[in-house]
Parts: C-alpha cells; sequence; structure tokens
C-alpha cells in the first residue's frame, strides 16, 4: 500500500532552525501545516511540480526538495529489489552523472548500494554512468546536488522512515542555490560584525512571512541597518523601504543596495533609505507622513536593535532581564508607530532577542503586545526561533496582523 505517495507529492527538506522553515514553506506555498507530515527536519508536501519550480527560489529556509516515486516497506528491503525498482524508474534520457543520497538506515551497505545502482542503471542506458562522490559517502552535499542538477544529471534521494517501516525514493527537484546565498552575506561591499549581521536567509524568511503582493508591494525596515532586509526586497522586486538612526550605516546600505545592480543580480532597484530615528513621531518626517497620507506600508520587517554583540552567555537571568529592560521602550516606539503607517491588512515581522544564561537556559523577554489591537498570527509550526549551535543571542521572530 503507498500511503504516503497517495497524500502526498514531494518532501521538503528543512534548513537548521525548522519550525522557521516550515512557517516559510506554508505561507508561500499556501499549504496548510496541518496537511503536512513531518519527521525531524523532513516534511511530506502536496504541492504541484509547475508551482514548485516557479517559486522554489523565493525561500530562505528550506534546503532542497525531492519528487516522491517510489514507497517500500523497510523491513523486507532487499538489496537487488531495491535497485530493480530505482532502475525502472529512471527515465531512459537520464544523462552521465548520477548521485545518491541515503538518509537513515536501510541495513544494506552504501557502497553496495551505490556499486549496483550504478551497474544497473549504465545496463538500462547502454552507456557508463558516473556516480557523484565517494561510494560510502551516505549523503551528497549542497555543492554537488547544485552540480549533479546544473549539469543536467539525476539525484535520487532514499529516506528511511523506522517509525512507519516505509523507505520512500525520490528524485531531487530543486535545492538551494549555497554560493549564491554565501555570496549575499560574506561578499557584499559592506559588512560588519560589531552590529550583528541578520543572516539573509532569515531577512528572505521574514519577508516571505510578511506576505507582501508579489512584484508591487512595499515594505518598511525602520531599523534598517547595513540594508540586508533592503537588499532581499530589491531581490523579491518589492519596494523598500529602509531607515536607520545612523546616518554611516545608511551610507553603507546604500553601498550593499547598489552592489546588487553592480553584479547583475538585480536589473532595476526600488528602494529608498533615510535617517529616522524611530523613538520620534514619524508624522515630523517628510518621507513618513507622506506614506500615512497616501498609502501606509504593505508590511513592516526588521530586525530592531538587539543589544551590544556579545561574546560569553549572561551570568545570571538578572543580568539579561536588566538589558531587555532597557531595549523596552525601543521597542514599545516602535510598535506604537508602526501602528500608524502599516496598511491595515498589512503584517509586522519583527525580531525579539533571547539570551543565553550561563546555567545553559534560555532568557527569553515578554513583550507585552496589546492584544486589543494586535493579533499574533500563529504559523501552527512550532517555535519560531533562529539560532546557530554557538548562539548566546536567539532570533525569535514575531509577526503580527492589525485587529
Ligand atoms: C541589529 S541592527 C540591524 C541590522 C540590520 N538588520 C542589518 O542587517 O544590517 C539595529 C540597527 O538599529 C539602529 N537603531 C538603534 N536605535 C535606533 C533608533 N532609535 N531608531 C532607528 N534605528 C535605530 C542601529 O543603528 C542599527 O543599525
Amino acid at each position: 500500500m503507498s500511503q504516503l505517495l497517495e497524500k502526498y507529492s514531494h518532501i521538503v527538506f528543512l534548513g537548521s532552525n525548522t519550525g522557521v522553515s516550515v512557517a516559510e514553506f506554508c505561507e508561500v506555498f499556501k499549504c496548510k501545516t496541518a496537511e503536512t507530515l513531518r519527521f525531524h527536519d523532513k516534511m511530506f508536501v502536496n504541492v504541484a511540480d509547475t508551482h514548485l519550480s516557479a517559486n522554489f527560489w523565493r525561500l530562505g529556509g528550506t534546503v532542497k526538495v525531492v519528487k516522491l516515486k517510489l514507497e517500500l516497506k523497510l523491513s523486507d528491503l532487499k538489496l537487488n529489489n531495491l535497485v530493480a525498482k530505482i532502475t525502472e524508474l529512471v527515465p531512459s534520457f537520464s544523462r552521465k552523472y548520477l548521485g545518491l543520497s541515503v538518509y537513515g538506515s536501510l541495513n544494506i551497505g552504501t557502497h553496495d548500494l551505490k556499486l549496483s545502482i550504478g551497474e544497473s542503471v549504465s545496463a538500462k542506458l547502454g552507456k557508463k554512468v558516473k556516480i557523484v562522490g565517494s561510494m560510502r559517502q551516505a549523503v551528497l552535499n549542497t555543492a554537488s546536488s547544485n552540480k549533479i542538477l546544473n549539469k543536467g544529471g539525476l539525484q535520487i534521494d532514499i529516506v528511511a522512515l523506522p517509525s512507519r517501516d516505509k523507505v520512500v525514493v525520490g528524485f531531487l527537484q530543486q535545492v538551494q542555490d549555497i554560493d549564491l546565498w554565501s555570496s549575499l552575506d560574506y561578499s557584499r561591499p559592506e559588512r560588519d560584525m560589531k552590529i550583528g549581521m541578520l543572516p539573509s536567509k532569515l531577512a528572505r524568511i521574514m519577508l516571505n512571512l510578511a506576505n507582501i503582493p508579489r512584484e508591487v508591494g512595499g515594505f518598511w525596515d525602520p531599523f534598517c541597518g547595513l540594508g540586508t532586509l533592503i537588499m532581499q526586497g530589491q531581490l523579491l522586486s518589492y519596494y523598500s523601504y529602509g531607515s536607520d538612526v545612523n546616518k554611516e550605516v545608511l551610507q553603507k546600505a546604500e553601498k550593499n543596495v547598489a552592489w546588487l545592480k553592480e553584479i547583475g543580480l538585480v536589473k532595476q532597484l526600488k528602494y529608498r533609505l533615510f535617517k529616522h530615528d524611530i523613538k520620534r513621531n514619524p508624522l515630523n518626517n517628510k518621507i513618513l507622513r507622506d506614506i500615512a497620507r497616501f498609502g501606509r506600508f504593505d508590511a513592516i520587517v526588521t530586525e530592531p536593535y538587539l543589544g551590544k554583540p556579545r561574546s560569553r552567555p549572561f551570568a545570571t537571568r538578572k543580568l539579561a532581564a536588566a538589558v531587555w529592560s532597557s531595549l523596552r521602550g525601543l521597542y514599545k516606539a516602535f510598535l506604537r508607530h508602526a501602528s500608524y503607517l502599516i496598511n491595515p491588512e498589512g503584517r509586522i515581522v519583527f525580531i525579539v532577542p533571547a539570551f543565553k544564561v550561563r546555567d545553559g537556559t534560555w532568557y527569553e523577554p515578554n513583550l507585552e503586545i496589546n492584544r486589543n489591537r494586535w493579533k499574533v498570527v500563529n504559523f501552527n509550526a512550532g517555535k519560531l526561533t533562529w539560532r546557530r549551535p554557538n548562539s548566546i543571542v536567539a532570533r525569535q521572530l514575531v509577526v503580527i496582523e492589525k485587529l
């Protein structure tokens, strides 16, 4: 019985902050989280191929997507049978390069499996295929997968699901362009570790959660810093407004945004950067006053000031709480002023920090959101927290809409 294949079309391999990735995927592809099936960092979904191919590039939090082809019983799995079934699936026009990734234990040696598939597929195609990567390597890295797809090759992914006594087999359909993402973070002209850089992938995810009308929509980042969100806004063709209290960072943000055009990633830039202190009345700023009068933003998406960068965890929760209490006023001013400037249907997506304490716990501030004015959007995807293994300040995403 092929229960999984009947219900789902693809497996999505999520980025390391899985809750955030699920929320983004379901928002972009308008699928309900309740209609997906999750196994840690893998999620079964039902999405049309054409929709996926056209929109995969928009995602920041999904590593790859595999089209489901076959479902077998794990406890009955035999090398010969698996090889025969996979060979049957391989189209006769397949090119020279063949990749194979195996997730979980199949009780079949990776070397034997790769060797047998290589021989069997070569016999079917009447030409010798080249198996990419080492014969004992269970999972190919993203760079190898990119190469296989770019060269028109075929990558087969096999996933063991012991809790269901299942093995699923699929063809890699889309994979994240890691060279592009790393150049956006590390090759741009202006970077500054001191002010804490928002990762480009997270900026993309935040914009996707803001659900801005495609091509025509616009957003504001009132703490734009070096312009990471503005750059992502340009890649998604949104009108992007960025402001900051610091004039020097605005000049750097200008350089970063202009660089996107210089390297040919964006043809036409649609952005505006200006100085503004979020604690001041926005109606005293001409640009914001005009926006409040004539249009309002479709979304406000931002990473506010998260406190001084730290190299060590807080000694006590009390010290972490003291830092939050020094930031609370800024967040309150931000929410108060954002409320004048957001379109009534628009979303505000912002980051609240969580601080690591020396005892291993996290101090998560309680941001008092006025529930008579705002509704917190729940993506049913678990915690929307983004952190790296060594993070001392984690980023929690909050998404709100006006009531
Ligand atoms: C965490 S950084 C934002 C980083 C930005 N996301 C980036 O990728 O570069 C916070 C920014 O808030 C700005 N800032 C601090 N207080 C502010 C205020 N009262 N009004 C506006 N901007 C402020 C700082 O100058 C800094 O650039």
